[in-house]
């Protein structure tokens, strides 16, 4: 089918965006289709309507698409373009099975969350959090021979779990300081190996080393609490964790409870399962610094993960392959 043809009344296609997308995907997706919005905040009933007769929909990690929105859409439907490189807000097996293409945004948000992840592994060690309320709450009272003291990174060993896209860029961010870099992937990385001299180890053995945790894997039932209570005794009382790939990787009630009892060192997080819920736990456990998922919130790379998905949603009702794929 080509352009002229798609669209539910034989013209211009349509495409739902089920909440926002920045200016800079919205013009390239006008330039070819009707284009329709939802918003924020949107009820699931107002989104059933806004994909009525959708030939695209461009969805985000904020909202599920599942087969009762496929349903919703009806069988005009030919591709569901995620806002994001994750994809676990998507039934995407039941999309392969309706024959309707899934897409993400990959690499173009690579440098904004590996730096997030940088920055979070500095504010957990260093206690930002922690001491920044002191300061603003009036509680500082001058410098102290034992105030806020953290851990160094200098000369520590870093693990990187998951050396995908991401993880692989946290990796040289964080070489400089590095004393070792550990990491877990399902095959080997030898150019992390000779360009970062990363190491490849199983899981508990890099949680044993490192003194620094960050997770890169991508969520769904397969990494669901891969990090529980006896994985973060693991990482230990010296040892922090940070996360910036989905909040289903870490027990989040065992991670409360081991740093309540300094079993862990501290935490930066940037993601919860299920959000935009934060474990009141959480909220209250000391040496934890918590970010609102904003791992990719740069305009850099949210004006290209924008273009991105105009240009998967184009190249699909086109009849081509889109250039980031998910099934
Ligand atoms: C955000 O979490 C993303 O997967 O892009």
């Amino acid at each position: 089918m080509d352009m002229a043809e798609a669209g539910t009344d034989g013209g211009r296609p349509l495409v739902a965006i089920m909440r926002a997308l920045p200016e800079a995907g919205v013009e390239l997706l006008e330039e070819r289709c009707e284009v329709r919005s939802g918003h924020v905040g949107i009820t699931r009933e107002e989104l059933t309507e806004l994909v009525a007769g959708a030939d695209a929909i461009v969805g985000d990690v904020g909202e599920k698409v599942d087969a009762e929105l496929l349903d919703a859409a009806g069988d005009g439907l030919r591709v569901v373009s995620n806002f994001a490189v994750g994809y676990d807000n998507i039934d995407v097996a039941g999309c392969e099975r309706r024959g309707i293409r899934v897409t993400n945004t990959p690499d173009v948000l690579t440098d904004a969350t590996a730096e997030l992840a940088v920055g979070l592994t500095y504010a957990a060690a260093r206690l930002f959090h922690h001491a920044e309320t002191d300061l603003r709450e009036g509680r500082w009272t001058g410098w102290e021979p034992e105030g806020y003291v953290g851990l160094e990174l200098s000369g520590a060993t870093f693990g990187v779990v998951g050396l995908g896209r991401i993880g692989r860029r946290y990796a040289e961010l964080i070489r400089p300081a590095a004393g070792r870099i550990l990491y877990t992937s399902r095959s080997p990385k030898p150019d992390a190996e000779s360009e970062l001299g990363a190491e490849q180890t199983e899981l508990d053995d890099l949680l044993t080393r490192s003194d620094f945790v960050s997770l890169h894997a991508p969520g769904g039932e397969e990494t669901r609490d891969m990090i529980g209570r006896d994985e973060l005794d693991a990482i230990g009382e010296r040892g922090v964790l940070v996360n910036t790939s989905r909040g289903t990787l870490v027990d989040a009630a065992e991670l409360a409870s081991a740093l309540e009892d300094r079993r862990l060192g501290a935490a930066g997080l940037d993601v919860y399962p299920n959000e935009p819920e934060v474990p009141t736990e959480l909220l209250e456990a000391p040496r934890c610094v918590l970010l609102p998922h904003v791992g990719s919130a740069t305009r850099t790379a949210r004006d290209e993960m924008a273009r991105l998905v105009a240009r998967n949603v184009v190249a699909v009702l086109d009849g081509e392959e889109p250039p980031a794929p998910v099934v």
